[in-house]
């Protein structure tokens, strides 16, 4: 039991811009999950983290106090190693999809332990449930099972992982405390410390349709994740990517697991293969295999016979027809020349508004709702051919994400040189 505080002399300690003693952590943090410090009072702690910090020692107590508000997963009974991977959030980020499969077919063991989504970047298992029939709710013991037979598994975190995130994360949704970075990496952290894994990899992204929008906080978010994972005994790299430019060609639910699945077949975009292969490959470096080159199995059909299994596994039959949305809208190139700009948050709205995602925690979603793009910023397209299409079951919600849209492209005249930012920004370890 931590030694008892008061509510007041911890924000004002924080306020003040002093550093909170680990005591007054262990308690603010247990105390808050049980009910004894008020939402009000927590909401100014946040917020006074968010303007003036927290230290390394600091960020460190506070995600070991959030990992002790809950339970912790033990995966060392498995045979084979773990490795986990996280990414921050992006439009139409479905690499988790390809990568788990691909990563368990080199022998490992990979727990996705995921989330659904909340505003505009989707949510890994809102995809997956447009499979018939799949299940996102496993036991601990169907999880290990199916990890130690099958070796990836992509189900919801159980409530008992940090509570006191969970409750924290809420709060600070509604209070404009999210992007304080002690607190985005100790909440991405005490879950995924919490789950067990023996080494993460982290997939920071950067840009518009990112949470953190320029390349200098990304990296501090990297870092402190990266202490946080390193100083708990987690193996832990970030890779820093881009999200300037949404990924693939598809976000929405149905369109990015049949983007997914053709990855899995040997195709796909190029950007969706070349990061599913990077952040492969440093898992299996830190599972010790180095030795080997991930396309090499996307390739053989090595990870899309994991794939089959892992959606068999659970409910899911991975031969069915994926649903479709109901109406479409095509919408054309205005001008012929060079697609210079293709925003990843315009188009991440614009899929939201479809119907792709939630506007509050519990409202459901649409398998078949989101946009597709038939061009790539550098690509040369003609006046009048179709450069999107939006895709919905409620046809009244295209003029919102039309107006999403506008301003979201830019067709510059041809032979405009383009040049793209690399994919992979940086890597921090
Ligand atoms: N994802 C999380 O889990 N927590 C945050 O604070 C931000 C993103």
């Amino acid at each position: 039991m931590a030694e008892a505080h008061d509510a007041v002399e911890v924000i004002v300690a924080k306020r003040d811009g002093g550093a909170l003693s680990d005591s007054q952590i262990d308690w603010v943090v247990d105390a808050y999950t049980r009910g004894a410090v008020a939402d009000e009072q927590m909401s100014a702690l946040a917020m006074a983290i968010l303007l003036n910090g927290m230290s390394r020692h600091e960020t460190a107590r506070w995600t070991a106090a959030m990992i002790a508000s809950g339970e912790r997963m033990d995966f060392s009974g498995l045979s084979r190693p773990t490795a986990d991977k996280h990414s921050t959030g992006g439009v139409g980020d479905k690499i988790t999809l390809p990568l788990a499969p691909l990563v368990a077919s080199y022998g490992v063991a990979v727990p996705q332990l995921s989330g659904r989504g909340l505003g505009h970047t989707g949510g890994t298992l809102d995809k997956l449930e447009s499979i018939p029939g799949w299940r996102a709710a496993l036991t601990n013991d169907e999880m290990l099972a199916q990890l130690e037979g099958i070796g990836a598994v992509i189900c919801a975190a159980g409530s008992g992982l940090a509570p006191a995130d969970k409750k924290l994360y809420a709060l600070r949704d509604v209070t404009g405390t999210v992007e304080a970075i002690p607190l985005i990496a100790s909440s991405i952290m005490s879950k995924k410390i919490a789950e067990g894994t023996g080494s993460l990899v982290l997939d920071v992204k950067v840009g518009s349709g990112a949470f953190m929008k320029d390349l200098g906080q990304a990296r501090e978010l990297a870092r402190t994740m990266v202490d946080l994972g390193t100083d708990a005994g987690v193996h832990t790299v970030a890779l820093l990517t881009e999200m300037a430019v949404p990924l693939g060609l598809t976000a929405g639910n149905a369109l990015e697991v049949r983007e997914s699945v053709e990855v899995l077949s040997g195709g796909g975009p190029a950007d969706v293969v070349e990061l599913t292969v990077a952040l492969a490959g440093e898992m299996l470096a830190a599972t010790g295999r180095d030795d080997v080159d991930p396309s090499e199995h996307l390739a053989s059909g090595a990870a899309m016979d994991v794939w089959r299994r892992m959606i068999t596994a659970q409910g899911g039959d991975p031969d069915a027809p994926l649903p479709t949305a109901r109406e479409s809208h095509v919408v054309n190139a205005p001008s012929s020349g060079v697609l210079v700009e293709l925003d990843a948050m315009a188009v991440g709205l614009a899929a939201w508004r479809l119907g792709a995602g939630r506007a509050r925690a519990g409202d459901p979603v649409q398998a078949g709702a989101g946009v597709e793009w038939h061009a790539r910023p550098g690509d040369v397209v003609a006046v009048d051919q179709p450069l999107l299409t939006l895709h919905t079951d409620e046809p009244d919600r295209f003029e919102r994400a039309l107006e999403a849209l506008d301003g979201g492209y830019r067709i510059a005249p041809v032979g405009t040189p383009y040049t793209p930012d690399p994919l992979v920004r940086d890597r921090i370890s």
